[in-house]
């Protein structure tokens, strides 16, 4: 249903659940990096009513799910440290294609928030099947289905500003890249993506 080019390697689920304080602690600002880059396309594009309508809840969401993600740090004793440097977003953000109009840019933004959603969803489905815990895996599930939300709302959204199959074809693309940027990334048990 995400349509990704790219399966997350096996390894990855295994590594994951044995360094659980680790990805939690990586999941937590993954959910203020979510909502601080909504709040960012509210403040470059503030005439798009019906964007910033959905985008404002869409932050609302992601900043309760940083509060759950808090929540579950502290029942095991742990705090934010400091932020991480998110090697897969960085390198995602450095496809973004400048220029245009601003229709074409805020696509641009919108499609590039679908694919970091989709590959979330696709990691916390994987954490939600291989966690044995049944508190977190109903944790991880109902991320799972939250993200799985946010995807398909960018991706419509996009489809709303630029003709549909400008965007499929972009679209195309930005999983082509994702697939290629993830293929040469080490695989971290301690790092969502
Ligand atoms: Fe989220
Ligand atoms: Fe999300």
């Amino acid at each position: 249903m995400l349509g990704l080019k790219l399966e997350t390697d096996p390894r990855w689920a295994d590594i994951a659940s044995k360094s659980l304080e680790d990805i939690l602690l990586d999941h937590a600002w993954c959910e203020q990096k979510a909502a601080s880059s909504g709040i960012s396309l509210i403040i470059i594009f503030p005439e798009y009513r019906e964007m910033v309508d959905e985008v404002t809840e869409i932050v609302a969401e992601e900043w309760s799910h940083f509060e759950r993600v808090l929540g579950e740090l502290k029942k095991r004793g742990l705090h934010l440290g400091k932020a991480r440097k998110d090697e897969y977003v960085i390198q995602l953000a450095a496809i973004e294609k400048k220029g245009g109009s601003r229709d074409q840019q805020l696509v641009e933004k919108l499609l590039l928030s679908a694919m970091i959603e989709a590959r979330s969803c696709e990691r916390f489905k994987i954490l939600y099947e291989q966690l044995e815990n049944p508190a977190l895996k109903k944790f991880y599930y109902e991320f799972m289905v939250s993200e799985a939300g946010h995807y398909t709302q960018f991706l419509t959204l996009a489809k709303k500003y630029q003709p549909e199959n400008d965007v499929k074809n972009r679209w195309a693309e930005i999983l082509e890249a994702e697939s290629a940027i993830l293929k040469n990334l080490e695989i971290r048990g301690d790092r969502v993506h």
